[in-house]
């Protein structure tokens, strides 16, 4: 009989093992959906808008000459590591013609708290149905006693081939003094 043979494992130490690899795996398990909840909360990171300076939103044509605004959708091709997908509304945009081809480019989120603003004809201004912010034409605000703490945000527009209008479009902080992207 060879006296050199290990003695085989107890019963005690295999049902350890056996435990302990019980554990990591359902530790693993138990990782995938916060996992899972992280990579939704951050997916926004690793999306990004393509060509992220000026976008093609509409042409001079679809302005009235008298310089009342209209209000546009703008699209932008976002981009992430597996799909490009083109005309994805990113926000929308007033533009008024201000003499001549020149034109003017508001953001339509109001810099109070970021709803919607609308263009009243009637009484020739934009005005924010939330907390009754409003604004001239010219994106001034209108009433000193105005929730708001800026004027619309003006965006940069370039006119190309003679009739298309180009937006560098761009989201602001809102409730603050300042222009702070966003
Ligand atoms: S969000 Fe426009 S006035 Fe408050």
């Amino acid at each position: 009989m060879d006296t050199h043979c290990p003695p085989p494992p107890q019963p005690d130490r295999r049902n350890f093992l056996t435990k302990a690899a019980a554990a990591v795996v359902g530790g693993l398990i138990a990782l995938v959906p916060p996992l899972a909840g992280l990579l939704v909360v951050f997916d926004p990171l690793r999306r990004q808008t393509e060509n992220s300076g000026a976008v093609l939103v509409t042409s001079l044509g679809a302005l009235p000459e008298d310089g009342q605004p209209r209000k546009f959708p703008v699209l932008a091709t976002r981009v992430d590591a597996w799909n490009r997908t083109p005309n994805v509304p990113v926000g929308a945009v007033y533009l008024q013609r201000v003499g001549g081809d020149r034109v003017r480019a508001f953001n339509v989120v109001c810099p109070h708290a970021g709803c919607f603003v609308d263009f009243r004809a009637a009484n020739n201004h934009f005005h924010c149905p939330c907390h009754n912010s409003s604004f001239g034409v010219d994106g001034k605000i209108l009433d000193p006693k105005s929730p708001s703490p800026r004027g619309l945000d003006e965006l940069p527009v370039e006119i190309r081939h003679e009739n298309e209008i180009w937006v560098t479009f761009q989201n602001f902080r809102a409730g603050v003094k300042e222009k702070i992207p966003a």
